[in-house]
């Protein structure tokens, strides 16, 4: 398993000091859509520039028409970016032809696709889908395979089903998470390392419980020390 560090701190100068904080480690970094639009490409570079050893996950969720995607996935993967993802519901097409225009990527990102939002809860996703989140977020994930992705966006407690449904190496990444029983905040559906562990998740994603932390970087080793 491995540790993704939102990078949700409001300036950017607040990000790239808790980056330097954690420059010691091995660890993917999420830059997500407030700080791309207000700080581009070249906070990308400069996250880099602290430590070779970030690998970079573009929180960007894509969702367009397929050649639109597939466009941008280009751009993204000129970047240098090590992962980005995009939205399962804009269908196994355009997930597909994201995957068909990276190909000729000697190294390229890698691609997942977002089941649900978690902050949907069953109505609200009931009245976008007219299906039930439980079921469909599943078939999302079976759509997100077919199509060549690399893995899901998903809830610690759906990783092991969508595991079964695809393949035990698709790769599963959950936000949510509280690795030693911390607040659990705004998130509905918190759960621990052990838990994380148990279910199977490749990556986990964590915020406020290391940027919020008075030692990120404490924080940081461990977990580390104990996936
Ligand atoms: O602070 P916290 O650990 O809750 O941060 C979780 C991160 O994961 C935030 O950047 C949030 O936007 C993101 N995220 C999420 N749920 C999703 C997708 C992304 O919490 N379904």
């Amino acid at each position: 398993m491995e540790l993704c560090v939102a990078l949700d701190l409001p300036s950017r100068k607040e990000n790239l000091r808790l980056a330097e904080k954690l420059a010691d480690y091995d660890i993917w970094l999420k830059v997500g859509f407030r700080t791309f639009i207000r700080d581009g490409r070249a906070f990308l570079d400069e996250l880099k520039a602290i430590s070779p050893r970030f690998r970079l996950f573009l929180d960007l969720k894509l969702y367009d028409i397929p050649n639109t995607m597939a466009d941008a996935a280009e751009e993204i993967a000129q970047m240098g970016v090590d992962m980005f993802n995009l939205h399962a519901s804009a269908g196994k097409k355009g997930m597909r032809t994201v995957m068909e225009r990276l190909e000729s990527y000697e190294k390229r990102p890698l691609v997942l696709a977002v089941t649900a939002l978690t902050s949907f809860s069953y109505h609200d996703f009931k009245e976008i889908y007219g299906a039930d989140i439980d079921e469909k977020a599943a078939w999302f994930a079976l759509q997100a395979y077919q199509a060549g992705c690399d893995g899901v966006v998903c809830s610690v407690y759906e990783s092991r089903a969508i595991k079964h449904e695809t393949d035990r190496n698709f790769l599963t990444l959950t936000p949510g998470v509280r690795p030693f029983g911390e607040s659990s905040d705004d998130q509905q559906r918190v759960a621990d390392l052990a838990a994380a562990k148990r279910e199977g998740v490749d990556i986990i994603v964590v915020g406020r419980p290391v940027y919020r932390a008075d030692d990120p970087a404490g924080v940081v080793k461990r977990i580390l020390e104990s996936l």
